[in-house]
């Protein structure tokens, strides 16, 4: 069976884009069929791998609700495959709020793909609500990137409580599969004092490999390329493909 997973962490602009659109081509350099799947509004993967939100006509949202198919949404990049998100995903909450069944919506649109992919990576928008509980519900993993800034903790506690409500009340498969540490700088003291923090608090749950501070990793959404093809002698790619291995060592059981 493939893995399924899904970045999230309701802070914003600590990584998780950037680390889906990269873990998503190291698996796929590794040789997996990987389905990276844009559950932001702000659409920054689809961006960030070169496409135009507004341009397109469907989305994971019409995917979702089962207005379009797999073939009609899905674009490839280099390989891999993305359903795209744009702006008006931002009405799910909204608009879904009175139908039943609103939290397995993505679930049920993965199921019919399944098959085709040994990876699918969701990337989440920086909310905890009716989009999360979707990405929560259709994946067996959850890796939690974390900017090991001051006093980071605290928004994570509620993160791992919402982790565990969904896990007892919408899919009991569901694990955390790791914390990524991201943006590291090891010549900041303070850097080193929240991680040693993080650490106590996840044990083996953190990855040993840091994502450090990039500029490569910045640069490359710009040119819509991930970092192995911007800059593949970079840190951030180095960072990538080791972070890659041991996700995939770490098979949750
Ligand atoms: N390791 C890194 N080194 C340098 N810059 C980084 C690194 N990781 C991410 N960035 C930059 O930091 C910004 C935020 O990253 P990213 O968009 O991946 O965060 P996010 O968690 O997805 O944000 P949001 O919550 O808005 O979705 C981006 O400009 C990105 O290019
Ligand atoms: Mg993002």
């Amino acid at each position: 069976m493939g893995r399924k997973l899904c970045v999230i962490n309701q802070k914003g602009g600590v990584g998780k884009t950037t680390s889906v659109m990269n873990i998503g081509i190291g698996m796929k350099n590794a040789g997996k069929r990987v389905l990276l799947i844009d559950l932001d509004p702000q659409a920054n993967l689809t961006s960030a791998l070169g496409f135009q939100p507004q341009q397109l006509e469907s989305t994971v949202y019409e995917w979702m609700k089962g207005e379009t198919s797999f073939e009609d949404t899905a674009l490839e990049y280099q390989g891999l495959y993305l359903i795209p998100s744009n702006v008006e995903l931002s009405a799910a909450d909204i608009e879904l709020s009175q139908v039943t069944g609103r939290e397995l919506l993505l679930k049920k649109a993965m199921d019919g793909v399944l098959d085709r992919f040994d990876c699918i990576l969701i990337d989440c928008s920086p909310t905890l609500g009716l989009l999360a509980l979707n990405a929560l519900t259709a994946v067996h993993e959850v890796l939690v990137p974390i900017q090991p800034e001051y006093l980071p903790l605290e928004g994570v506690s509620y993160l791992m409580r919402t982790i565990e409500l969904a896990q007892q009340r919408l899919n009991h498969d569901l694990k955390v599969g790791g914390v990524i540490v991201t943006r590291y700088d090891g010549r900041r003291n303070l850097h080193r004092e929240v991680v040693d923090i993080i650490r106590t608090h996840f044990e083996d749950k953190l990855f040993n490999t840091f994502i450090r501070n990039n500029v490569a990793l910045a640069e490359a959404p710009s040119y819509g390329k991930d970092i192995f093809t911007y800059k593949p002698d970079s840190n951030g790619a180095q960072d990538y493909e080791a972070l890659c291995k041991e996700i995939l060592m770490r098979e949750v059981v």
